[in-house]
């Protein structure tokens, strides 16, 4: 204890009065100590699986001043520990909160302030801030304004945009760091650099390709979208006995052409079984939005997608902000203060897995999907479609690559509650079986991967500084060409590596 506090004192020193951090850090600095130390820990951790991690930080960062996070990188840096940085805490694997040699988290909680420019059509975000902080800001502003990032409003802007961010929006708006349009973030020599400062490749890098690699974003400035003040909802639920496989089969060949307004996913869970007569089968919730009313959305559906069978009591008319809550799965009626708790609706331990369609999958393919459903507890299959302005964005834009010949993207997830190591080593075989058996459906060479739904499975660094050849096994996956460019970036701004962690971008020495 005494050498741990030692190590503490010093590091404190270091921040205080070696590089001035602004006084308010002796509030936001919590060692293992600290009575609030373990809350702040596992406060935003949101994959369960590692509520029990051995891997402790040495020290927590609560910073309500960028100079403090000036000072913890310099001061990480002389005293040889890691940082890792921390928004929403929604990593899949965890790698905000978890490292294997001594690390700092920096905990960016305490920055959340949102600025909105109606005028302009902008806003500066800081990356502590939430998504349903953000939509709640940009709708007390503007019924006609909307954002097009992800559906959970506890997922944080910081590691959400930095890693693309997609949601309900997508086909017309595209992802998230499409629409950044600035950053601040500090260097790997404590520098705060914008846009300008840090140059167009690192901007180009951060917007995708994972900031983790590259600093710590401090904001964003975004350019807000515009939203009709009416829009349009559905979720109409079919289960096998209902024709699931065949409606599914028919929505891969529609769901990308529809019109730009119209966004239906499919998402996928075994349901019943509980009694004799209520047998477990599979269903498929068509979820959608349609930026409009019932009126051109019933045209549209009659047009394009008459299978589904789509009425207007189906369908159900609010504003977009409504819509946000509708989609985030709270209970109709909910007040848009929901769009602000920090309290997870979906906290669990699960493993996840992601990959991108380019080809209709056939009926007997879906029929095996299922099979594999039926022998497996909470497990989900989200299909989100792309197409619209995915295809007119080129695949170098910015380092997300999957764009015009996807057809859509499907996400794979198995939940659980037990404890036990066995438990969860059934669970995770079960999705990696699944995986197995996706693969002559799915895109290949390489089998593409979302970064955002982040999988050690693809492969690790497995030293401090891993090679080109051993990261692109799964750069590749991530980024497809554009792995490249990340490594010459990353080369060039953290070339001794100081970010680092089991999938972060390497530093090639030439
Ligand atoms: P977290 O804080 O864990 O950060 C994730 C990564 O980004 C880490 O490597 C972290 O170090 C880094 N990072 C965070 N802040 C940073 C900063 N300021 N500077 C540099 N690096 C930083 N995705 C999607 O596209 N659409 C969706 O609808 C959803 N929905 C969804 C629901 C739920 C329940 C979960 C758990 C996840 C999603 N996601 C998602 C995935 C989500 O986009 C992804 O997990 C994001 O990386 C989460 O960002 P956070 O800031 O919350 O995570």
């Amino acid at each position: 204890a005494t050498y741990s506090s030692k190590i503490h004192e010093n590091f404190i020193q270091c921040m205080s009065t070696e590089f001035n951090a602004y006084t308010k850090s002796f509030q936001t600095i919590f060692t293992p100590q600290s009575p609030l130390y373990s809350y702040i820990l596992q406060s935003s951790k949101q994959n369960l699986r590692w509520l029990n991690s051995t891997s402790k930080p040495h020290l927590i960062i609560t910073p309500f001043h960028e100079s403090e996070i000036q000072a913890v990188i310099l001061c990480s840096k002389k005293q040889g520990f890691q940082v890792r940085v921390r928004s929403g805490g929604h990593d899949y694997e965890g790698l905000s909160f978890l490292c294997k040699t001594p690390f700092i988290i920096i905990d960016l909680v305490n920055l959340r302030g949102i600025e909105i420019d109606i005028e302009d059509e902008t806003a500066w975000v800081q990356t502590g801030a939430t998504l349903g902080e953000l939509y709640y800001a940009i709708a007390k502003r503007s019924i006609v304004h909307g954002f097009p990032a992800g559906l959970c409003p506890t997922v944080g802007v910081g590691g959400h945009f930095t890693g693309g961010g997609f949601g309900i929006l997508l086909r017309k708006y595209g992802l998230a760091a499409d629409n950044v349009i600035d950053a601040y973030l500090i260097d790997v020599n404590g520098r705060i650099l914008d846009r300008q400062g840090m140059g167009e490749d690192l901007f180009w890098a951060i917007r995708g390709g994972g900031g983790a690699s590259f600093g710590i974003i401090l904001s964003w400035k975004i350019k807000l979208i515009r939203v009709p003040p009416t829009v349009t909802v559905f979720t109409v639920p079919k289960t096998i006995e209902q024709g699931a496989t065949k409606l599914v089969h028919r929505w891969q060949y529609i769901a990308g052409k529809l019109h730009e307004d119209l966004f239906i996913r499919i998402v996928i869970q075994n349901v019943g079984g509980e009694s004799t007569s209520n047998k477990k089968t599979v269903e498929a919730s068509f979820n959608s939005l349609f930026l409009g009313g019932i009126d051109r959305l019933i045209t549209l559906m009659n047009d394009s997608f008459p299978e589904l069978g789509l009425v207007p009591e189906n369908c159900t008319e609010m504003s977009w902000i409504e819509s946000t809550v509708y989609f985030a799965g709270f209970q109709k009626g909910s007040p848009l203060e929901v769009l602000l708790d920090k309290t997870q609706l979906y906290k669990a331990k699960f493993k996840a897995k992601s990959d991108f369609v380019t080809e209709p999958i056939p009926e007997f393919g879906l029929e095996g999907i299922w099979e594999r459903f039926l022998e497996e507890g909470l497990v989900f299959m989200i299909m989100d479609p792309f197409g619209g302005r995915m295809n007119e964005i080129p695949e170098s834009h910015i380092p997300f690559p999957h764009r015009e010949g996807n057809l859509y993207n499907i996400q794979y997830l198995v939940k659980w509650d037990e404890d036990e190591a066995r438990a969860t080593h059934k669970h995770v075989n079960w999705i990696k079986m699944l995986y197995r058996y996706m693969k002559p459906y799915v895109s290949r060479s390489p089998r593409a991967a979302y970064l955002n739904y982040r999988d050690l499975d693809l492969g690790i660094n497995k030293h401090a500084n891993t090679s080109y050849s051993e990261a692109r096994d799964w750069g590749m996956k991530y980024f497809k060409g554009n792995f490249k460019r990340l490594v010459q970036v990353k080369s060039k701004v953290d070339s001794e590596n100081f970010f680092r962690s089991e999938q972060s971008i390497p530093s090639i020495h030439t």
